[in-house]
């Protein structure tokens, strides 16, 4: 069954509850809570105090998008706030297999997010701390970017790295650009975790959007 998370990121920020509801209520599994620094992506977005307000609106899982320098710092500020896995670029880690550590010793998942240039080979050695790999089809930092489709064969490739090491249960997840037809292109290639902000939020209805990528 493939794992629908609207990313809050398209959705409006003055009422961010209500949006919470209105997702979960249209079928969503997971919430996708994007935060950016304006150091490692060219955009500011919110941290963890904003995180700990919306947790009560809704059950749904929270999966934390950091696409910061040093994430290591807000580790423990997210687990209070309530996020249940954090995904970490490697580029924003001196020492990836640390950091990923320090997650799991918190008790909450890990995931690793890969640009769109970083080769899945710094995955080897350290797929045993991760539930989540996370192939972003754009450059991070904006919603509303088209998917690229050369991270198809990426996708493919990644399949077959988790089947050589024995990991076919880790999430592999796939963010931007995702919409009604993109989702069967990274679905066959063999992603089973869909971000979407923009197609989810734009849609007049937001139910049908979650059931058309499923
Ligand atoms: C971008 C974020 C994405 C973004 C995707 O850096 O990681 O989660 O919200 O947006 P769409 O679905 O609009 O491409
Ligand atoms: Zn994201």
């Amino acid at each position: 069954m493939t794992i629908i998370a609207p990313s809050i990121l398209a959705s409006d920020f003055s009422k961010l509850g209500e949006e919470l509801r209105s997702i979960d209520e249209a079928g969503a599994d997971w919430v996708h809570i994007d935060i950016m620094d304006n150091h490692f992506v060219p955009n500011l977005t919110f941290g963890p105090p904003i995180v700990s307000m919306i947790r009560a609106s809704t059950k749904l899982m929270f999966d934390v998008h950091l696409m910061v320098e040093k994430p290591e710092t807000l580790f423990l500020a997210l687990k209070a706030a309530g996020a249940d896995r954090v995904t970490v670029h490697p580029e924003a880690c001196v020492h990836l297999d640390r950091t990923l550590t320090q997650i799991g010793e918190l008790g909450i998942k890990a995931g690793v997010a890969l640009n769109p240039h970083t080769p899945l080979s710094v995955l080897e050695y350290v797929l045993d701390k991760v539930d989540l790999v996370l192939i972003m089809t754009i450059n991070p930092g904006f919603g509303g970017q088209s998917f690229m489709p050369s991270m198809l064969p990426k996708l493919r490739q990644l399949r077959e790295m988790l089947k050589r090491h024995g990991r076919d249960d880790v999430y592999v997840q796939v963010d931007g650009g995702i919409n009604r037809e993109t989702a069967a292109l990274v679905k066959e290639a063999g992603a089973d975790s869909l971000v979407a902000g923009t197609y989810i939020f734009n849609h007049p209805n937001r139910r049908e959007a979650i059931a058309s990528l499923r």
